[in-house]
């Protein structure tokens, strides 16, 4: 019943030490040591070298360390034995705080106000809208655009979500599909997307899009918001989008390559907020807690939860 831990990025070692801890039944074992593959039931993966779960012949189970699959999607040798990914309150907790944050943040002109405080000017007659006239669009509504969505609501803002399949979603209005999709866009003036990447969402954020955004919100100009993943994203057409208008601002957690290059003009551009993919970072105590009950739990007779639909790719 070994565990093999397979990363690449990260330092393994207090990945091995927490498993090591929680499963003191079971020998775990990484990728760069010897070790029977024949042993190996469960592993646990961020960014594992391709083909490297291959010829694993009692694998039970496949772990993402972080709540996106993407980076097990792109695996053509990939086993076929389910693969779980990371539900966890600290996680959706910490997306929903960076979504608020952001929304806010261009609600109150932050940016502006960094910028004037560096030159020491003091413009009290700027007003900013009230959240409530603001309308925000979420793109997923999934565990963490659900949570993102009841968050926005409570600070005011005027909250829609939209995602493949139809929802049911209290006080925020959803749409579904692409027969949704031009109807959300043109309600909205902050556009976050929390979608994961698959073969259907990639490159979805671009210009064509971008330009179906509400024009005449009391913002100025749409803003996009981007903590789901870079591919989602054209950063050519953002760039575009923001210097002819199409686009006022711009918050991006995620990138087309990671870490952002130096020579992006991202890095530098007025209206583009950076952070550096940590808009909810893996908690190694919870992720591994989490990972290990469910092996406990799969042992003792109950299904595995939070399993990919392989076919959909999320
Ligand atoms: P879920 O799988 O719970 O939700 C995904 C949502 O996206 C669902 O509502 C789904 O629709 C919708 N969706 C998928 N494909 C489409 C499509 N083609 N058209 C419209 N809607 C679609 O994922 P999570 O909410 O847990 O996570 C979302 C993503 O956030 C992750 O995949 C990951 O990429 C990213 N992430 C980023 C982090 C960061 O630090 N920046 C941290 C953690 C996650 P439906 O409900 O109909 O199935
Ligand atoms: C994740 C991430 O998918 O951190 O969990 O990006």
């Amino acid at each position: 019943m070994n565990l093999l831990i397979a990363v690449s990025g990260w330092d393994v070692t207090p990945w091995v030490e927490r498993f090591a801890a929680l499963l003191p039944d079971r020998k775990v074992v990484t990728l760069g040591e010897p070790f029977d593959r024949r042993d190996v039931h469960y592993a646990v993966s961020w960014k594992h070298p391709p083909g490297s779960l291959a010829g694993l012949p009692n694998l039970a189970a496949v772990f993402s360390l972080g709540a996106g699959v993407d980076h097990l999607m792109g695996d053509d040798r990939l086993p076929e034995a389910p693969i779980v990914r990371v539900v966890d309150p600290d996680l959706t907790d910490r997306m929903s705080e960076y979504v608020v944050l952001h929304c806010l943040m261009h609600l109150r002109r932050q940016r502006r106000h960094d910028a004037q405080q560096r030159d020491k000017v003091w413009d009290a007659a700027a007003h900013p809208p009230a959240a409530r006239e603001v309308r925000v669009g979420v793109m997923g509504l999934g565990v963490l655009g659900r949570d993102a969505t009841r968050k926005l609501n409570v600070m005011g803002f005027d909250v829609a979500g939209w995602s493949r399949s139809p929802k049911n979603a209290g006080d925020i209005t959803t749409y579904s599909g692409d027969a949704g999709l031009v109807e959300f866009l043109a309600r909205t003036d902050i556009l976050v997307c929390l979608l994961p990447l698959t073969a259907e969402t990639r490159g979805i954020l671009n210009k064509e899009l971008f330009a179906r955004l509400a024009q005449g919100g009391r913002l100025g100009g749409p803003i996009l918001v981007n903590a789901g993943r870079g591919g989602l994203q054209v950063e050519a057409d953002i760039l575009a989008s923001l210097g002819d208008g199409t686009l006022k601002a711009a918050t991006l957690d995620v990138f087309e390559t990671e870490p952002l290059p130096p020579s992006s003009p991202l890095w530098s551009h007025p209206a583009v907020t950076v952070t550096p993919h940590n808009a909810a970072t893996s908690e190694a105590d919870a992720i591994s807690a989490y990972i290990a009950g469910q092996i406990r739990r799969f042992e003792a007779g109950e299904p595995l939860a939070n399993v990919v639909q392989r076919d959909l790719g999320y």
